[in-house]
Order: C-alpha cells, then sequence, then structure tokens
C-alpha cells in the first residue's frame, strides 16, 4: 500500500478559479500537502513529462493544453494515497465521473480534465522526481 501520490490542478481549473475549492476537497479526504508550487510548464517540459503517451493521437493537444498556463503540482501524503485519490478525482472522462468527484464537479472535457492523479505508486515517485528536489518535500 503506497502513501504517496502526485497531482496537478490544470490549466482548465487554475483558469477557472478552482484551486481553493480543489485543494479543500483534497485536505477534506485526508490527504496531507507535503510539497506544492504554483508553476508552468513549458511546452519541452510537457513533452517530457508526457513522454509516455507520445504515441497517442491526442499527445499534441494534451502537451499544448497543460503548457497554456500555470498549474499547480504537489505530493501527497495518506495511506493508500494513489487508489484512493484516484477515487477522489473520478474517471478520466467527466462525463463517466462519479458524482462529488473533483472531475465531476470542475472539469470540462476528457482533455481538460481539471486535475491528475498518478495511476501507481511507480508513477507517483518518477512524477513527483519530476517536479521537486528531494529538498522541498517535507518528511
Ligand atoms: P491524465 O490521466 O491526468 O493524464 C493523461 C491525460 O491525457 C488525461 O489526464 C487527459 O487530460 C488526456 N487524455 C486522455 N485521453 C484523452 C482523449 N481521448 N482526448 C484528449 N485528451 C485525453
Amino acid at each position: 500500500m503506497s502513501n504517496r501520490t502526485f497531482t496537478m490542478i490544470k490549466p482548465d481549473a487554475v483558469e477557472n478559479g478552482h484551486i481553493g475549492a480543489i485543494l479543500k476537497k483534497i485536505n477534506s479526504a485526508g490527504f496531507r500537502i507535503i510539497a506544492m508550487k504554483y508553476t508552468k510548464l513549458s511546452l519541452e517540459k510537457a513533452q517530457k513529462f508526457y513522454e509516455i503517451h507520445k504515441e497517442k493521437p491526442f499527445f499534441d493537444e494534451l502537451v499544448r493544453f497543460m503548457s497554456r498556463s500555470p498549474i499547480v503540482v504537489a505530493i501527497l501524503e495518506k495511506d493508500n494515497a494513489v487508489e484512493d485519490f484516484r477515487e477522489l478525482i473520478g474517471s478520466t472522462n467527466p462525463a463517466e465521473a462519479k458524482k462529488g468527484t473533483i472531475r465531476n464537479l470542475y472539469a470540462t472535457s476528457m482533455g481538460e480534465n481539471a486535475v491528475h492523479g498518478s495511476d501507481s505508486d511507480k508513477n507517483a515517485v518518477i512524477e513527483g522526481s519530476f517536479h521537486f528536489d528531494p529538498s522541498e518535500i517535507l518528511s
């Protein structure tokens, strides 16, 4: 069971003024924020972060979107963090996301889906290290 996951509040949610509401839901669900930054991805950095999707038909759309405006990146701690966070954010497609999940409340489309959550413990570590130096993470 993992105790850490990585999240991004994506450009659509930041542009629409949902940072505060999303952080409140994250805290209310029992996650502890152990690292956080307000930042902006360059196109190159977005391409690197999403390298795993580079053959997908939506890759160009995805990296253009993710580098369009600021994002919030954070590492979260909680028992069973990866799985519980994916439950909290809901399905990738907001039309299929359960009522009350972050994507149900704040996402606009499959591509512009408000938040990211790591899909495995391994990726949580890789994605967290992409954005944070060890010295920036609370223990
Ligand atoms: P996420 O799961 O955070 O990381 C991969 C992202 O690719 C996903 O969120 C969506 O933002 C995007 N994505 C996945 N499927 C599609 C799709 N069919 N069309 C456009 N974007 C997509």
